[in-house]
């Protein structure tokens, strides 16, 4: 039987995708390949968010090209974001890819496959407008038993000026929702826990089906037996509706964790950037949450050297992480996208002062997630057991509900279960905790 390799780059919703190639190969009769050197056909789930992400794919393609020469057999495609901006360009440049579809095309692989087969010519599947297209979701091989990630809304209306997702995943496009319920009664009937839904901007769930939203679907999820916790993520700060808070302060399945990208604490980069808030309304949403739910807890993205950011502008975006003491804050530098509308602002500032921008928001963050985590000694804290600490055999791993990482002591049959965990010791990236008991739910 023919073996398989992928490798994901980029967000979970990169991530969900290769879960469906590989579900959608395993239905072909493909067989995965833990080893890149052992597969018989290679595909690379890529990501242009920024030039890094393009750039690590470029050097893998430089390595697959060794592997093609010692096995001419060797199939080698390429799917997401890259893809879909890229198109031909891919082939040109690497001559070794065989084939490259663009975002949604993946549903098209078992044509492809064939044809491949048959005639050995290049194919590029990609449209301007990409639409999604469903996979039968019994066939999606999930990487976890007892967690899954699902999306509910495809695509971004937003154009954030420095951003390329609207370009490449099409407009948004919201799934059914009978569909998504039948799919979580589906995954907890085989023992899923936890699901977290997906979207470049979950809260505009429904908009473009008119009668149901993200506070409907998430009441509608909470229903289902089995399912013990419930996660989503990405918020926009704009869109964040008083009706979903109440929905996630008044049913326990749905962890109070936010991810509620803030981008920059500079009401004039804020403008700049189009994300269609002031830092104070940003400010003014935590506290609203925070109010209806004590115990929530927030996670952000924030872009350094946006074109035009000074001095001031930095020095407000760390003020914006002082005041507010994030759980988590993924930074990155900005990264010039093409055809993007920031990509033609003036950007004056060099990189080296952007690099230092970044260091210092970086130690800033360090500080106030030891903090916080040390503030969390004592607390006790229910845990989803994922899995072995790979460091050390003796502990398992697990997430609390504000997703912070937690080892702790625990026999290995728990994997799967809920735990109450006491915190024990902080370190930077995570605790130390003690099982107290099995959890119920
Ligand atoms: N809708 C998702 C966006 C996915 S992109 C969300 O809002 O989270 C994830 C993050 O990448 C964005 O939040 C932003 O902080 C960052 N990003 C996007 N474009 C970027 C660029 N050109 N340079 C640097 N970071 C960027
Ligand atoms: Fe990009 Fe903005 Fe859409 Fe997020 S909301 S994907 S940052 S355009
Ligand atoms: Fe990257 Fe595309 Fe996700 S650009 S962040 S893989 S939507």
């Amino acid at each position: 039987m023919p073996k398989y390799h992928i490798i994901t780059y980029g967000c979970q919703m990169n991530k969900s995708d290769s879960e469906k190639v590989a579900g959608i190969l395993e239905s072909l009769g493909y067989i995965p390949s833990e080893k890149m050197e052992e597969a018989d056909l290679i595909l690379l789930n890529t990501c242009s968010v920024r030039e890094r992400a393009e750039e690590k794919v470029f050097g893998k393609l430089g390595e697959l090209r060794k592997l093609k020469k010692k096995n001419q057999k060797l199939l080698i495609g390429i799917f997401g974001c890259m893809a879909q901006r890229m198109k031909e360009e891919l082939i040109e440049k690497f001559p070794h890819v065989d084939f490259v579809l663009g975002s949604y095309k993946f549903t098209e692989l078992p044509k492809v496959l064939e044809s491949l087969n048959d005639n050995n010519k290049k194919i590029v599947l990609a449209e301007d407008n990409p639409k999604p297209e469903e996979v039968d979701f019994r066939i999606i091989r999930r990487e976890n038993k007892f967690q899954a990630w699902i999306p509910i809304i495809y695509g971004c209306n937003n154009f954030c000026t420095y951003c390329i997702v609207p370009y490449l995943r099409g407009k948004e496009k919201s799934r059914d929702p009978q569909e998504i319920i039948k799919e979580i009664e589906h995954l907890a009937n085989q023992g899923v826990v936890e699901v977290t839904l997906l979207g470049q901007n979950v809260d505009s769930y429904g908009k473009d089906l008119g009668n149901v939203d993200l506070a409907d679907l998430l009441v509608e999820i909470h229903k289902i037996p089995g399912i013990k916790r419930i996660r989503f993520l990405t918020s926009h700060p704009r869109d964040v509706s008083d009706k979903l808070i109440n929905v996630v302060a008044t049913h326990p399945k749905i962890c109070p964790h936010w991810h509620l990208p803030l981008q920059a604490g500079s009401d004039r980069i804020l403008r700049r950037m189009g994300r269609g808030y002031t830092y104070n309304e940003y400010k003014a949403l935590i506290e609203k949450i925070r109010a209806k739910i004590p115990r929530a807890s927030f996670s952000t993205d924030i872009i350094v050297g946006f074109p035009g950011e000074e001095e001031e502008d930095f020095l407000a975006t760390r003020r914006a992480l002082e005041e507010i003491k994030f759980d988590t804050v993924n930074l990155a530098i900005y990264s010039k996208r093409p055809g993007t509308p920031a990509a033609s602002y003036d950007d004056p500032v060099p990189y080296e002062t952007k690099k230092k921008w970044f260091d210092e928001l970086e130690n800033l963050q360090r500080k106030i997630i030891y903090e916080r985590n040390l503030s969390m000694i004592g607390k006790e804290e229910l845990v989803l057991a994922e899995g072995v600490n790979p460091k050390n055999p003796k502990e398992l791993s697990g997430r609390t509900e504000n997703y912070r990482l937690v080892f702790f002591e625990a026999d290995r049959k728990l994997i799967g279960k809920f735990l109450l965990v006491r915190i024990i010791e902080a370190r930077l990236w995570s605790l130390k905790g003690e099982a107290i008991r099995e959890v119920d739910l």
